[in-house]
């Protein structure tokens, strides 16, 4: 087989790598399942005779969305790092194992999460907005900020290129997003110079509700290819985000939503400690949820849940607040909320 010619959503192919690198035993037939739900990589679950499961990732070069977006393949490698910094610095249990890579075939491995377990995105779709989940979640990621901090040397060195979200999030998301609202350049151009300026913690990129597992009441954080050392205020923008237009989509738990996200920012804000209240840090946390919540919608990859006219008062939301951005999150949320009642 030709090394490049790889297709884990291929089970024979599948079967016959992972024997030849020696993952499975001779002649070990596993049940193999192809996992939905992301777009940028193709991801398989691969059950073995002797009860151990594991998910194999393999990045595309293509990502499975309408708009023509592309990102090197060789990312699987950063989820690979991601993966097992990871692990050392969020709280025990919330990331998979790290098995094994081949960054030749864009390919890295990690322990399954066990079933039952749920998509977190899924249960808040379906009006589940459990407000200590939320807390749980803003905890999750002031944890790592907080404690990737004083590992700035040794975090540096491995995830200091910013390639791989530059080419996944400011482009396809801002600069995307600007070129079809001019009205909204200059606020977006000035935000993706702001982010690059600021290089201050492990930044996860894809922290969304979406990316969350939920097994025997624990959260579980996948999919770590954009992990960089850089803004940590785009997660919370990237991630506020999700909650937010969750409260325009399900409008009958709106007030639920827009509580959450209260809860989620506060909850962050004590576990990440005095370092939230440094200069500027929760006006560019406001400023990061107003472009996410444009390019949700006017990105490359927009909330796919969002009907036409919700995509239209999102839109409409965010263009009002960005010549006078709100200075807080709390602000910034109750804005949002009064405008879904207009
Ligand atoms: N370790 C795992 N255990 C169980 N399910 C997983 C695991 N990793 C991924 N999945 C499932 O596969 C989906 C896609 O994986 P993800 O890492 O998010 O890939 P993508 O980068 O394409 O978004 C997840 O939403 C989840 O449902
Ligand atoms: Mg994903």
């Amino acid at each position: 087989m030709q090394i490049a010619a790889l297709n884990i959503e291929e089970p024979n192919q599948l079967v016959s790598y992972l024997r030849g690198a020696g993952h499975l035993e001779a002649g070990e037939s596993p049940v193999i399942r192809g996992l939905p739900g992301g777009v940028s990589n193709r991801t398989v679950l691969v059950q073995r005779a002797n009860g151990a499961s594991f998910v194999i990732k393999q990045a595309l070069a293509k990502l499975r969305v309408e708009a023509d977006w592309r990102s090197d393949p060789s990312r699987s490698h950063r989820e690979a790092l991601g993966l097992q910094w990871l692990a050392r610095l969020a709280p025990a249990g919330t990331i998979t194992p790290f098995l094994f890579e081949d960054p030749e075939h864009h390919v890295v491995a990690m322990a399954a999460v066990p079933q039952p377990h749920e998509n977190w995105k899924t249960r808040l779709l379906a009006g589940h907005v459990e407000m200590d989940c939320l807390k749980r979640f803003g905890a999750l990621l002031g944890t790592i900020h907080r404690r990737a901090a004083p590992f700035r040397e040794e975090l540096r060195a491995v995830f200091d290129d910013r390639t791989f979200f530059e080419t996944l999030r400011l482009e396809p998301y801002y600069l995307f997003a600007a070129s079809r609202n001019p009205g909204a350049r200059r606020f977006l151009e000035q935000l993706i110079a702001e982010t690059l300026a600021t290089r201050e913690t492990l930044t996860h990129g894809d922290y969304s509700p979406k990316n969350v597992l939920i097994h025997e009441n624990e959260m579980v954080l996948l999919d770590h290819e954009v992990v960089h050392w850089g803004d940590p205020a785009f997660d919370l923008g990237f991630s506020l985000t999700h909650v937010l237009s969750k409260a325009l989509h399900v409008d009958s738990c709106r007030a639920a939503f827009l509580t959450a996200a209260g809860l989620y920012w506060e909850s962050y804000c004590e576990h990440v400690g005095e370092w939230a209240k440094r200069n500027g840090f929760e006006a560019r946390v406001a400023r990061h949820t107003l472009g996410c919540l444009l390019a949700r919608v006017d990105g490359r990859s927009p909330l796919e849940y969002l009907s036409g006219p919700e995509r239209d008062q999102q839109r409409a939301a965010v263009l009002a607040m960005m010549d006078d951005p709100p200075a807080t999150v709390l602000a910034l949320v109750q804005n949002f909320g009064q405008s879904l009642e207009s």
